[in-house]
């Protein structure tokens, strides 16, 4: 069994005998074991503020696949929660909030002094600290304020996001505030999660790739910039990872001008491009397609040898590029948490 500390020592610049490997949404929907969970549960959100229920999700996916890290079990719009919004996971569609409406709802959102909503979280995280094993890495997470804001917004997913993006354009002043909070927000809500014992903390910036380029600067890798420097003044020695996703070219920007210190790559991004283009030390994590997650066989042999070969010779983090799908067959993650368990760097 190893001891080796293989997403630490990774994200420190170590050399390591392999890349470590751990899934986005690992814990979720295609687990027979989470479905249980969640059908006796009142709902998604009780079930993520339940310190039980949630750090023993957390761990559900390390027990059967035995990956090199645990991603804590939450969501990114439980800052929107803990801010006092109502939000509901209905089946089928998604989360649903009372869409902000103006700079009157804006004023209405309860600043960093009510966290009492969202407390349970921060038990979760060292439950789940507890009972993982040393060598195996809790993460953190957050949502960017740009994707956060957005839900805030729309009021749930949405496909354009032309909404959030007319406040942008058309209220700066009054987006610039939400940004605001949020920045304050995130802040605050990843501290405390490093406080209750999480090892590194990463940012899901979802919707990164619908902002055109002085958008994407703004909204994205300012406030992004801010979150790193601010955690870091609180936390010198905790890694950052960021996920921009959709970011295209703009992965460059932002890996340089966020001082982030490891960056997810979505499935767009060609693992070679990003080899040559974002330089070390950078760390980069990522980028199977979750589609060949669900389809298996070789095509999936051959696009995770296609990435391990690019990233070889740096600090690389094996994920996908984006979360796993409800439909994977939990076999076909098995059999590449196996490969991956067993692959060994320059083989
Ligand atoms: O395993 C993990 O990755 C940890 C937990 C986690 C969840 N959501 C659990 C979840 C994490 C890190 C997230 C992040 C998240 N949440 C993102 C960023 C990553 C991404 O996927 O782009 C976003 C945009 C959200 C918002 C969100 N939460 C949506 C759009 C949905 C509905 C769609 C869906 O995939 O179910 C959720 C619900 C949600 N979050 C579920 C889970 C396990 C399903 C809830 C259920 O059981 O009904």
């Amino acid at each position: 069994m190893t001891t080796e500390h293989l997403l630490m020592n990774t994200l420190h610049g170590k050399p390591t005998t392999r890349a470590p490997f751990w899934f986005m949404r690992q814990a979720g929907r295609y687990l027979p074991e989470y479905r249980q969970l969640r059908s006796q549960s009142n709902g998604f959100l009780n079930l993520c503020l339940n310190p039980k229920t949630a750090s023993a999700i957390t761990l559900q996916p390390i027990h059967r696949f035995n990956m090199d890290a645990a991603i804590l079990f939450s969501d990114i719009l439980i800052v929107p929660f803990g801010l006092g919004m109502e939000i509901d996971f209905v089946e089928g569609r998604g989360p649903v909030l009372d869409a902000l409406k103006d700079s009157k709802s804006l004023s209405k959102l309860t600043q960093k002094n009510n966290w009492s909503r969202i407390q349970a979280t921060y038990e979760t995280v060292s439950k789940a600290r507890e009972s993982l094993r040393p060598d195996k890495a809790l993460i953190g997470f957050a949502g960017a304020p740009w994707t956060v804001a957005t839900y805030m917004i729309e009021g749930g997913t949405s496909r354009d996001h032309s909404k959030a993006k007319e406040w942008a354009y058309a209220q700066p002043n009054n987006f610039k505030t939400l940004i605001e909070i949020l920045v304050e927000s995130t802040i605050e809500h990843l501290s405390k999660q490093i406080d209750a014992g999480a090892d590194v903390v990463m940012l899901f910036d979802s919707w990164a790739g619908a902002l055109a380029p002085g958008q994407f600067d703004k909204w994205v890798i300012s406030p992004t910039k801010e979150i790193c420097r601010r955690v870091r003044n609180i936390h010198p020695k905790i890694k950052i990872i960021g996920f921009p996703r959709g970011a295209g070219a703009g992965y460059i920007k932002y890996s340089k001008e966020t001082e982030i210190d490891a960056v997810g790559l979505d499935t767009s991004v060609s693992p070679i491009w990003a080899a040559a283009e974002l330089e070390a030390p950078l760390v980069i994590q990522g980028n199977l397609d979750p589609v060949l997650l669900v389809a298996g066989g070789k095509g999936l042999q051959a696009a995770t040898l296609k990435i391990l070969d690019a990233f070889d010779r740096r600090p690389f983090i094996f994920n996908l590029g984006h979360g796993i799908l409800p439909s994977t067959p939990p076999e076909h993650v098995a059999e590449l948490s196996e490969f991956l368990g067993a692959y060994r760097k320059g083989g």
